[in-house]
């Protein structure tokens, strides 16, 4: 995940907070509610229902798309901002609450007075959305894989996958392969679509004196081994400065919506990006991201990408303090550079 100030999702805190049903007799799945939203899951599809208007609204999104994205807001801790699900559905990170939203950025929904938001303690809504993903996660799917990875999502409830949904996270003090830090990924498979990438590591040669306090690594090699795609690690850490480097494979599960300026280097193969507008959703633009290309994200979109073939991408990360208010009063502008 690619935030500095970690949240640990590894416990079970908040575990008696969840509030879910027995399992459905005929699919075997559980329903979950968190305050007025209803979450439930069939073989196909996640229903996700809440009141509007005096009514109650529903949403479906296919149960793949849902756990890929529930996942990777799990990983992230809520992330940077807004984490769309699709353009209906997504959570808002006030880091320490966080708003569970429907229609809410969305123009269409919003204009019609159909949209809800609540917002919850950080633990709880993360203590739900966890059950949510052991409950639903099928043996053999992994939220994290590329489609042509993993087994199916579909189907009545068949086991669960607890090891996928729960990897260790990376999260890395300076560099990887320093002492105390994480390590190269020397025990992980190639990953078949990066066959062609060299796996030496360099050598270090430091002048006398400067032993042990230069480090080199050959980040080609360690991305060639990543096992999961769309999940940005902290790979270096220099102040405020991350360097989160992912690869990419099918489509980013989520519209991630900035609330913050993000720099993209694209380092190998291609990602066609769809910006748009972080409030209501509408197109903004379309980029076509070629290795060596450089991009960046302003402040006040949203963005998807697509990679057919499996793409090494950095993304640049800002964790200066308070830098959302700053956008948000004004103060700064949604975009880095003027031409
Ligand atoms: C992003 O929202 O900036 C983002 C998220 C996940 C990725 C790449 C980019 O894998
Ligand atoms: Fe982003």
């Amino acid at each position: 995940m690619a935030m500095l100030e970690t949240l640990d999702t590894s416990s079970e805190f908040a575990t008696d907070e969840v509030e879910a049903s027995l399992p459905d007799p005929r699919t075997g799945y559980r329903a979950f509610a968190l305050g007025a939203f209803k979450l439930s899951r069939d073989e196909y599809f996640v229903r996700i229902e809440w009141p509007a208007k005096g009514q109650t609204r529903s949403h479906l999104i296919p149960a793949d798309a849902f756990l890929r994205a529930t996942m990777r807001d799990v990983a992230w801790g809520f992330f940077y901002g807004w984490v769309n699900f699709d353009h209906v559905i997504g959570t808002r990170n006030h880091y320490g609450k966080v708003d569970l939203y429907a229609g809410t950025f969305n123009g269409v929904l919003r204009e019609a007075g159909v949209d809800y938001c609540e917002q919850f303690e950080t633990p709880n809504i993360m203590a739900t959305f966890k059950a949510i993903l052991r409950d639903w996660t099928n043996a053999g799917f992994d939220p994290f894989a590329a489609p042509e990875e993993t087994g199916s999502a579909f189907g009545p409830k068949n086991g669960d996958n607890i090891e996928a949904i729960e990897r260790v996270r990376i999260a890395t003090k300076r560099m990887p392969g320093l002492p105390d830090d994480s390590p190269l990924r020397d025990h992980l498979p190639v990953n078949r679509q990066f066959a062609d990438v060299v796996q030496d590591e360099p050598q270090i040669h430091a002048a006398e004196g400067f032993e042990g306090r230069l480090h080199a690594f050959n980040l080609f090699k360690y991305l060639s081994r990543s096992d999961v795609t769309w999940n940005p690690s902290v790979t270096s850490v220099c102040k405020a400065s991350l360097f989160c480097p992912t690869t990419e494979e099918f489509i980013l599960p989520v519209f991630h919506g900035n609330d913050r300026i993000e720099w993209f280097l694209q380092l190998s193969d291609e990602i066609i990006w769809d910006i748009g507008d972080k409030d209501d959703g509408s197109p903004r633009a379309r980029i076509t991201m070629r290795a060596g290309d450089i991009c960046a994200m302003p402040a006040d979109i949203r963005h998807q990408g697509y990679s057919t073939k499996r793409s090494m991408l950095l993304v640049w990360e800002n964790a200066t303090p308070n830098l959302p208010q700053r956008y948000e009063s004004g103060e700064l502008k949604p975009y880095p550079a003027d031409f």
